[in-house]
């Protein structure tokens, strides 16, 4: 529950906002957005008040997993500009006092990188063990039961050299071989190049299947499958045992982290799931590996229910070290929108207020900021391999529509009479940056009045965090607190009123409500909170 000290670094301090670039603003005119829309757009997202920009890939792919299937861990693909517009963005960037973090794809390539061609070429090439390769079992069929995250085994066969090439994403994302030193010097080289760019971090991508089982043991059946599960879902028909999080895996954090700490300052994030005893021991035993392991805990499994949210948040900060940062994450690119999710726009703003306040580094994810919502995808417009694999229903499109920037064509997005890669919010005349630019209580203007009175007080972005036990069902209420500021939040989940009396307090006056219509003192053995309000609260 306390806060590791005074002297915050940046992504402990900060805010990161991630960017998925072929969503955000398009200056070619291909209908896909590219880094120099981002440049475009630094202005508006310094206003917004965000800390370091997270940027989805934007490297050299066939975009099979859309920039997931990396050709080319040092270039940037031509649809989305050139090293220099790159090195452009980053020097903008630093001027605005912003960190650039990208993501670093190191579990898998592309089947075109030029590794995965050599090692394909012959078993006799001298990186034939970069990836993965066994020979198939005695029937002839997969060397084990693994199942692709999209449907299917999770291996293919090379017809020319004999052998299965394992891939846990699609067919075209082969798996990169870590216990290969030549291969693991090649991509911590690749960290080099962009350290040595000025890059501030690194977004890693499935990081906890680096290494997997020395001997590629078969995995358990999954005991509770569902019995909906599509026929080629393998992978939801067993359990994630020998393919992910092994124990070895450490070994290779700390390498990574003990090559970034040779930089000042840089940060490493990691995409991690799993139980929290695995997962927190992803910082390392003494904060030796990851600096952020992504805690997704109030997003993936999670309802809008109070009493789940703060169990969820009170169990992390039981669990975590004194030297580990907490982090939170409700939204990003493979998941469904806020307002989607949790019930419509009142509810996206109370998420919003518990994002911003809660002890350590929030994640918002593009969009987030004006509510934006799922996006219906006709099944002749879905792309995501997931969702052609495993059923539209799974497609990841929904959630990586483009930005709705204003009024015009295509949401300002794209030019007028281009076509952008995923269909527009139908919506967006009225769901934009522009009209809630200039709608005092709109949704951006919470997140904005949330952004800056987080970075102005030690309190939120840096101070202890105490659950408070309320007699009203249906709030999560907690203080924040650091020397002689003391801020109480208090959220109403219902759609009711509720009343709260706040133990040991007596006065407070409301910063800052959801509703954005009230800033008044109150007295806190009879709070009212009204449907779906939150508020910040200073305490006297
Ligand atoms: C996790 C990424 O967030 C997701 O978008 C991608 O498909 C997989 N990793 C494979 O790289």
């Amino acid at each position: 529950m306390k806060s590791t000290g005074k002297d915050l670094l940046w992504w402990q301090r900060g805010v990161v906002y991630q960017i998925y670039p072929r969503s955000f603003k398009d200056t070619t005119g291909n209908g896909v957005g590219d880094l120099q829309g981002v440049i475009e757009k630094l202005d508006y997202l310094d206003e917004l008040g965000v800390d370091a920009l997270w940027l989805s890939p934007f490297y050299p792919s066939p975009m099979a997993d859309f920039g997931y299937d990396v050709a080319d861990y040092c270039d940037v693909d031509p649809l989305f500009g050139d090293l220099a517009t790159f090195d452009r963005l980053v020097t903008a960037a630093h001027q605005r006092d912003m960190r650039i973090i990208i993501d670093w794809v190191p579990n898998h390539s592309s089947d075109q990188h030029p590794w995965f061609l050599h090692s394909r070429s012959s078993r006799e090439h001298p990186q034939r063990d970069w990836y993965i390769w066994r020979d198939p079992a005695p029937d002839g069929g997969p060397p084990n039961n693994w199942g692709s995250f999209f449907g299917g085994p999770a291996w293919t066969f090379d017809i020319q050299t004999g052998q299965y090439y394992l891939h846990q994403f699609c067919p075209e994302q082969p798996e990169l071989n870590w216990r290969n030193p030549e291969l693991k010097a090649a991509m911590l080289d690749t960290l080099r190049f962009w350290l040595e760019r000025g890059v501030d971090g690194f977004r890693m991508d499935v990081i906890g299947l680096l290494i997997k089982d020395a001997q590629l043991r078969d995995n358990p059946p999954n005991p509770d499958a569902s019995p909906d599960l599509r026929e080629n879902d393998l992978f939801g028909r067993i359990l994630q045992v020998y393919n992910m999080d092994q124990d070895e895996n450490h070994v290779i954090m700390r390498e990574i982290r003990a090559f970034l700490d040779a930089y000042e300052d840089r940060c490493a994030i990691g995409e991690l799931w799993g139980p929290l005893d695995r997962w927190v021991k992803y910082y390392g035993e003494t904060g030796d590996e990851l600096h952020l392991p992504f805690n997704f805990r109030l997003m993936d499994g999670m309802s809008w229910d109070a009493e789940r949210m703060r169990a969820s948040v009170d169990a992390l900060e039981a669990v975590l070290p004194a030297f580990a940062w907490p982090n939170y994450v409700l939204g990003n690119h493979d998941r469904m929108r806020l307002a989607t999710r949790f019930g419509g726009p009142a509810q996206a703003r109370v998420a919003a207020m518990l994002l911003l306040t809660l002890r350590g580094t929030p994640t918002i994810y593009y969009g987030e900021e004006i509510g934006m919502e799922n996006v219906a995808i006709p099944p002749e417009k879905v792309q995501d391999p997931q969702g052609l694999n495993l059923g539209f229903e799974r497609t990841r499109d929904v959630c990586r529509t483009p930005m709705q920037w204003d009024a015009s064509a295509n949401a300002g997005f794209c030019a007028p009479g281009v076509e952008p890669w995923l269909p527009v919010a139908g919506d967006y005349g009225q769901h934009n940056v522009a009209v809630q630019e200039r709608t005092s209580a709109s949704m951006l203007n919470l997140y904005k009045r949330l952004l800056t009175l987080r970075r102005a007080t030690p309190a939120l972005y840096g101070g202890d965090y105490q659950p408070v036990d309320v007699d009203a069902d249906g709030c999560y209420v907690y203080l924040r607190t650091a020397s002689d500021s003391r801020w109480l939040v208090a959220l109403n989940f219902e759609h009711a009123p509720r009343i709260v009396s706040v133990p040991g307090e007596s006065k407070g006056r409301v910063v800052l409500s959801t509703h954005m219509d009230r800033e008044e003192p109150v007295r806190l053995n009879l709070l009212t909170l009204r449907a779906n309000e939150g508020v910040l609260i200073a305490l006297e």
